[in-house]
């Protein structure tokens, strides 16, 4: 348990590289411990490394989230490209939904 410095219980989060080492512990540190917070996660996936660690990673982040308060909405995109970040304010403004999201692609 790690102390916290404030309180993001119910709060949205993004988190970019999401898939990343990283990016995929926090999200899942966040989740068990935050009541009802909803983390928006974006990640190109790039190949820098092999994708389907990547993607292990993802798959561990969504079972985690269905045993807890919160949601995890994953956006496919690069946090550099404008079009792609849109997909992160139209989830955020939507309101809540379990899982999906649009563009960059979310999954
Ligand atoms: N791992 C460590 O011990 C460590 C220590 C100190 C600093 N860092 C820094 O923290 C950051 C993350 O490290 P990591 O170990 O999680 O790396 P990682 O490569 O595992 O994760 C980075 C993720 O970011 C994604 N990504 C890269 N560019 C992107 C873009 N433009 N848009 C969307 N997604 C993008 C990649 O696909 C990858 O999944 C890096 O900058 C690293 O230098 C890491």
């Amino acid at each position: 348990m790690f102390k916290k410095n404030i309180d993001l219980t119910g709060k949205t989060i993004l988190i970019t590289g999401a898939a990343g080492f990283i990016g995929a512990n926090l999200s899942i540190e966040l989740l068990k411990q935050i009541e009802h917070i909803q983390i928006i996660g974006i990640d190109s996936l790039n190949d820098y490394y092999d994708v389907s660690l990547k993607e292990y990673r993802l798959a561990q982040i969504n079972a985690i989230q269905r045993t807890t308060s919160g949601e995890f909405i994953f956006i496919k995109g690069n946090s550099r490209q404008i079009s792609d970040f849109q997909g992160v304010y139209r989830v955020h403004t939507r309101g809540g939904c379990k899982s999906g999201g649009s563009g960059g692609s979310a999954v």
